[in-house]
């Protein structure tokens, strides 16, 4: 059962998580370049991982937006919320993407799925600092970023550097920008290239990187060998308490060191 291989690390999982520094890996079989039932996989992953870490009563669960994270959010079920209250809350206001990988989407499946509570943010990405000012004094808002920051656990995704350029509508200049800097991972709004140097960072509303340290738990997902130096990139800068839930297909190359 899939609750057992929690507890019970392969070797491979034991070895890549010693690789990337982080608590824990779990590696599903397939790769989702080619096969998309890794992602029901994963999500059945993320399911039992998040039964056996959350404690029962109330949980805060933060959640990215992406193409990942909105399709593992298809197997989470309602037993998470016997005995527990959830609310998820969208790690960003992005209004920019297209709806269905907005945090804000994800969070509202991943709350009916469950059974749990969502709460909405809606900000637009880029603001002025002084708009900005303003708009977090509604007390929607406010309340929705203090949530954020008070969250149980994290979940999000890995992004390709040249994808999520273009789906962040970057300007010609910044993307050939990021190009010349060899940038391969995105995460945050930070953009990393293949040894993890910070090589552009694009100013965002909601959770930020530096604030995952403080978040118990913290779930990266990312599979398919296309992404293994986007991981290898990140998790440089992942939180000691990530748990990486990621397929063969990335975890073969990410151990090659390709
Ligand atoms: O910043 C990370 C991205 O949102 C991940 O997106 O799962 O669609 O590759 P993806």
């Amino acid at each position: 059962p899939l609750i057992d291989r929690l507890y019970n690390a392969s070797q491979i999982e034991r070895k890549l998580a010693k690789k990337l520094g982080i608590e824990r890996v779990i590696v599903v079989p397939g790769d989702s370049d080619r096969q998309s039932r890794v992602f029901d996989l994963m999500s059945e992953e993320l399911n039992s991982a998040l039964d056996l870490l959350l404690p029962l009563g109330k949980n805060i669960i933060t959640v990215l937006g992406g193409k990942t994270t909105a399709q593992v959010a298809a197997h989470l079920s309602p037993k998470l919320s016997r005995y527990r209250d959830l609310l998820f809350v969208p790690g960003r206001g992005a209004l920019g993407e297209s709806v269905e990988f907005q945090s804000n989407t994800v969070a509202q499946v991943m709350a009916s799925r469950t059974g749990g509570k969502h709460q909405g943010l809606y900000l637009p990405e880029n603001v002025s600092a002084e708009a900005l000012n303003l708009l977090i004094q509604d007390s929607d808002i406010a309340n929705a970023i203090s949530n954020i920051y008070n969250s149980d656990v994290a979940i999000h995704g890995v992004g390709l550097a040249e994808e999520m350029a273009k789906r962040r509508n970057l300007d010609a200049i910044t993307k050939s920008r990021l190009r010349e800097k060899g940038a391969v991972a995105e995460c945050f709004g930070y953009f990393f290239d293949q040894q993890g140097r910070l090589v552009e960072r694009i100013p965002r509303i909601g959770l930020q990187l530096e604030d995952l340290d403080k978040i118990p738990h913290v779930f990266a997902i990312a599979s398919g060998a296309s992404k293994a130096k986007a991981i290898r990139a990140y998790m440089h800068h992942a939180p000691k308490q990530t748990w990486l839930i990621t397929d063969e297909g990335a975890s073969n190359m990410v151990l090659k060191g390709k």
